[in-house]
C-alpha cells in the first residue's frame, strides 16, 4: 500500500494547483484521490468541486499548513473534534492559466451498465468481454487508499477510548472481488489492547484493572454503542449514523460524505477478515476466478438477484461462494477444497477463532491444482449457468471445504455452509422465490449462450451500433423474469425492451424450435 501519511481535501482549482506544484516543491502532493464526492451532496458545499489530495510525506502537510492563511474564525458551532482532513480553498489569482493541463482522476463510481455493454459489444470474444468487464469494475489502487483513509480517520475517533485500538478493513475492499461503489466493511480490533499471556519466570504476574462484562457479545455491544454515538456526535463528515447491535454481528452503519463510501463498523469480527482473507486466496490462485466472480457479480444485480437492500435476496458473498463451488466441481477441478487449503498449510498457518479452525495455507506455491484446467472464461461461464440451473438446492447444501454436495441439514430453500463457522449458513436469509428467480435466470442465459447470434460479433455493423451479444445479452432485461412478473400480475405490458424483442425474434428465426427445448 502506498503511504497514506497525509490527505487533504480540497477546492478542485486549489488541488490541481497543489498537486502541480508539488511536482516541483516541498510540497510533494502524490496524487489525487476522489473528486466532487461532496458536489452531490447539496447541504456541504454548493457544487464547488472537491478532491481528497494525497501528499507523499507528513513534512508535505506542514509545509502546507505554512504556506496557507488559517481562517481565525471558525463556525461558532463547530464540534472541537479536527478530523486530519483539510479543507483546502484556492482563493489566489491566475488559477485558471495554471490548470490549463487538466489533471487525470481516476474514477470512484462503476460506469452504467449501457456504457458498460458499449464496451462489452465492441470486443472480439467473450473472453475479451468478461475480462474487460472486470477492468471497469474493480477497485483502483487510489479508491484502496481512499478506504485505507477512511479506517484511518475513523481510528482516530475510536482512539479516544482505545488508543492501541486498530480499524482494518475487511470484506470485497480487500478480498479482490471489490466493485467501485461498494460498501467499506470495517473491523475495530481491540485484540491488541488486551495483550499476550508472556511469562517472564521472575514468579510476578502484573493484570490491568478491567471491568468484566456479561458474554462478549453484550461488551462488543456496548464497545459499538459507545464508538458509534461518537461517531455520531463528532465524526466529521458522518452522517446517518445506525446502530444496529442487535444482528448476529453487531455493526453501527453510516455515509462518510467526503469519500462517498457506506460503511459498516464491526467489532470482535475476526473470522469475517478470514473469511476475507480465503477468497483472497481463491481469487490469486487463478486469475479466471476473479473474472468469473466479478461477471456473475454483475449479471446478478443487473437482473435484481443482488440487492443493496438487505432482504431475501442472495448476497455477493453467498455468490461467490456459489462461483468458488462450482470451480472446485468441475471435472478438472479448477481451484482446491477448503480441507486441501488447510493441509497444505504451516504450522505457523495455524488459526483457531472461537473454536473454529480456520488454518488455511498462506505459502500459495504450494497449491498446484489449477495449472491442469485449461477452460476458457466462455465455458466457464456457460457452464456456470448450467450447473446451477440443474442444481438440487432442494435437498443439497453447498461446501466448500470439502468441495462436494453434502445433504442440507435443515431445510432452509438455500443452504451454503459458512466456511469457517461450519454450523451457519451464509444464505439463510433466502427464500424460496429468490432460489427459483436465480434458477430461472440461469437456465435462461445458459439457453442464450447456446445461440449463435449471442456467441458470436455479428459483422458490419458500426462500432457503436453493434447488436448485443455474448455477455452484454446476458445483461439485456430478463424475458422470463418480465414474463413471470407479467403472469402473477396479470398486467398486459410490452416486453421490458424492445431490443430483447429484436434479439428474440432473430433467435427464433434461425434456431427455431430446437430452442425452446430448455424452457
Ligand atoms: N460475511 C460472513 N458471513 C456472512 C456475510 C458476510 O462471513 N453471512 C463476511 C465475509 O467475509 C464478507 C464480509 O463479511 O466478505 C462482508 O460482507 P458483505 O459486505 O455482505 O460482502 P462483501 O464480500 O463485502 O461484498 P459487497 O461488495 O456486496 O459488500
Ligand atoms: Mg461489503
Amino acid at each position: 500500500m502506498a503511504a497514506c501519511v497525509g490527505m487533504c481535501r480540497l477546492q478542485m482549482k486549489g488541488a490541481e494547483r497543489i498537486v502541480k506544484l508539488g511536482q516541483k516543491s516541498d510540497l510533494t502532493a502524490r496524487r489525487i484521490l476522489t473528486r466532487s464526492t461532496f458536489a452531490t451532496k447539496a447541504q456541504t458545499v454548493k457544487n464547488t468541486p472537491q478532491a481528497v489530495v494525497e501528499f507523499s510525506t507528513k513534512d508535505s502537510i506542514s509545509a502546507l499548513k505554512a504556506n496557507c492563511t488559517i481562517p481565525s474564525v471558525q463556525h461558532e458551532a463547530a464540534v472541537p473534534f479536527k478530523s486530519r482532513l483539510l479543507s483546502l480553498k484556492w482563493a489566489g489569482q491566475g488559477s485558471q492559466s495554471n490548470s490549463s493541463k487538466t489533471l487525470e482522476f481516476q474514477k470512484h463510481s462503476p460506469i452504467s451498465v449501457n456504457e458498460l455493454t458499449r464496451h462489452l459489444c465492441k470486443q472480439e470474444s467473450i473472453d475479451q468481454q468478461i475480462q474487460c468487464l472486470t477492468d471497469h469494475y474493480q477497485l483502483t489502487e487510489e479508491n484502496i487508499s481512499l478506504r485505507f483513509l477512511v479506517c484511518s480517520l475513523l481510528r482516530d475517533i475510536a482512539a479516544a477510548y482505545f488508543p492501541e485500538c486498530i480499524i482494518r478493513p475487511f470484506g470485497s475492499t480487500v478480498n479482490n472481488f471489490g466493485k467501485l461503489g461498494c460498501d467499506l466493511d470495517m473491523f475495530l480490533d481491540l485484540d491488541g489492547i488486551s495483550g499476550l499471556n508472556q511469562n517472564k519466570g521472575s514468579g510476578l504476574f502484573l493484570e490491568y484493572q478491567v471491568k468484566q462484562g456479561t458474554s462478549v457479545r453484550t461488551i462488543t455491544q456496548s464497545v459499538l454503542s459507545v464508538i458509534g454515538e461518537c461517531v455520531d456526535q463528532f465524526g466529521p463528515g458522518c452522517v446517518g449514523v445506525q446502530k444496529i447491535l442487535n444482528a448476529r454481528c453487531p455493526l453501527v452503519r453510516f455515509a462518510h460524505q467526503p469519500s462517498g463510501f457506506q460503511c459498516d463498523l464491526t467489532a470482535n469480527n475476526r473470522v469475517a477478515m478470514k473469511s476475507s482473507e480465503l477468497l483472497f486466496v481463491y481469487g490469486k490462485l487463478d486469475a479466471r476466478v476473479r473474472h468469473l466472480v466479478f461477471a456473475i457479480r454483475c449479471w446478478a444485480r443487473v437482473h435484481s438477484i443482488t440487492s443493496s437492500i438487505p432482504g431475501a435476496w442472495i448476497t455477493n458473498f453467498s455468490l461467490t461462494v456459489l462461483v468458488l463451488f462450482f470451480l472446485q466441481r468441475r471435472t478438472q477441478p479448477m481451484l482446491p477444497t477448503m480441507d486441501q487449503l488447510r493441509d497444505l498449510a504451516d504450522p505457523s498457518d495455524q488459526c483457531i477463532i472461537e473454536g473454529n479452525d480456520c488454518t488455511i495455507v498462506s505459502d500459495l506455491s504450494k497449491i498446484k491444482l489449477q495449472t491442469l484446467n485449461t477452460d476458457t472464461l466462455e465455458k466457464l461461464l456457460q457452464e456456470f449457468f448450467e450447473f446451477y440451473g440443474n442444481f438440487s438446492f432442494s435437498s443439497t447444501s453447498i461446501n466448500i471445504r470439502k468441495g462436494k454436495e453434502q445433504n442440507k441439514p435443515e431445510t432452509t430453500p438455500l443452504h451454503i455452509q459458512n466456511p469457517f463457522e461450519t454450523s451457519l449458513n451464509i444464505s439463510k436469509n433466502v427464500n424460496a422465490t429468490q432460489v427459483e428467480r436465480f434458477v430461472a435466470l440461469c437456465r435462461e442465459s445458459a439457453w442464450l449462450l447456446e445461440q449463435k447470434e449471442v456467441l458470436k460479433r455479428s459483422a458490419g455493423h458500426s462500432a457503436d451500433n453493434i447488436p448485443h451479444w455474448g455477455l452484454a445479452a446476458l445483461l439485456l432485461p430478463s424475458v422470463a423474469q418480465s414474463a413471470g412478473v407479467k403472469g402473477r400480475r396479470k398486467k398486459r405490458h410490452h416486453l421490458a425492451s424492445d431490443r430483447i424483442k429484436t434479439l428474440l425474434e432473430s433467435l427464433k428465426l434461425s434456431s427455431g424450435g430446437a430452442a425452446n427445448s430448455h424452457h
